[in-house]
């Protein structure tokens, strides 16, 4: 049935992840995966367990139950072994060495892919400066590639908020992810930069990294994504195409109480389309 490349693959299979904090379950039973070659959204209100859902993933938090597996083997919940699989996220407070250089801030993204250590990079011994010549070079590419190759040499502390979303995600790029997870890229981002994270994700895709995103802006969400998954009060309750979530009744009604411009309700839209039948049959309209 499927008319896209024959060779999609299963990335992320996340089956039954529950999170539990006591008596509050953040996530229950959620079922997630992303292919290869997929940009897929993760959005509902604050709390509702999103980034509970992403340290499940990625192994910051171990899940109450259920499993999570990439390209076909279970991760073990432990941070550095998942990005050493080819997980990479984002965070959505963002977390940069503030006194480090660009440039530096995505060589010490390239630690589990060198044989230097974390340790070794942020004490810059003398492995770290063998390895940091090895590493400059795709550094400085990714650099290029997210934008930020004239100001390598800038602390990263010094830079605007987009371009310190942006050195986090030439960060996670750094450890050469076959998935990248971004939790809410465009926070803070003004429309212009919220256009250029867009066609960065884009250019991500292409390069064959599947991705994960946690986002409120829906039309960001709406224009980028493939897939789009809805999450309420930790449970997933609608999942598909952008067009047909950004239709569904469920999420207008629990989600976002009232249709957002751009995605109004089925009855609304089907007044629309008849509206605009009408209209161009009788080729009045203004
Ligand atoms: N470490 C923790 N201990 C206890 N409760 C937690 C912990 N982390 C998250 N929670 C709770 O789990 C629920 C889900 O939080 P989470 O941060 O995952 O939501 P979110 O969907 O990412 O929200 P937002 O859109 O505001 O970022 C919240 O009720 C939160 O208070
Ligand atoms: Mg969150």
């Amino acid at each position: 049935m499927t008319t896209t490349a024959p060779t999609t693959t299963t990335v992320l299979d996340a089956t039954d992840v529950t999170m539990r904090f006591g008596g509050l379950t953040a996530v229950r039973s959620v079922d997630l995966t992303v292919n290869s070659g997929e940009i897929v959204g993760l959005i509902g209100p604050n709390g509702a367990g999103k980034t509970t859902f992403f340290n499940c993933l990625t192994g910051l938090y171990v899940p109450t139950e259920g499993k999570v597996s990439y390209k076909g083997t279970v991760l073990p919940p432990k941070p550095h072994l998942v990005t050493q699989a080819g997980i990479a996220r984002t965070f959505q407070n963002i977390r940069l060495f503030a006194n480090m250089t660009v440039l530096e801030n995505v060589l010490v993204g390239r630690h589990t892919r060198t044989k230097e250590g974390l340790w070794s990079a942020l004490l810059r011994l003398p492995g770290f400066k063998r390895a940091e010549e090895a590493s400059r070079e795709r550094a400085m590419e990714l650099l290029e590639f997210t934008g930020l190759a004239a100001k390598a040499d800038h602390l990263a502390r010094n830079l605007p908020y987009g371009e310190q979303r942006k050195l986090e995600i030439a960060r996670a790029l750094a450890s050469e992810p076959g998935l990248l997870l971004l939790d809410e890229p465009t926070a803070g981002m003004n429309p212009q930069e919220t256009r250029a994270a867009e066609e960065l994700i884009f250019a991500i895709r292409d390069k064959g990294i599947a991705v994960l995103v946690i986002e409120h802006d829906i039309r960001f969400i709406m224009n980028l994504c493939d897939r789009v998954a809805v999450l309420v009060q930790g449970e997933k309750i609608v999942e598909g195409p952008a067009e047909v979530v950004q239709a569904d009744e469920r999420v207008i009604a629990a989600y976002l109480g009232t249709p957002f411009e751009g995605a109004p309700g089925q009855e609304e839209a089907a007044e629309v389309a008849a509206a605009e039948a009408h209209s161009t049959t009788e080729g009045d309209d203004k």
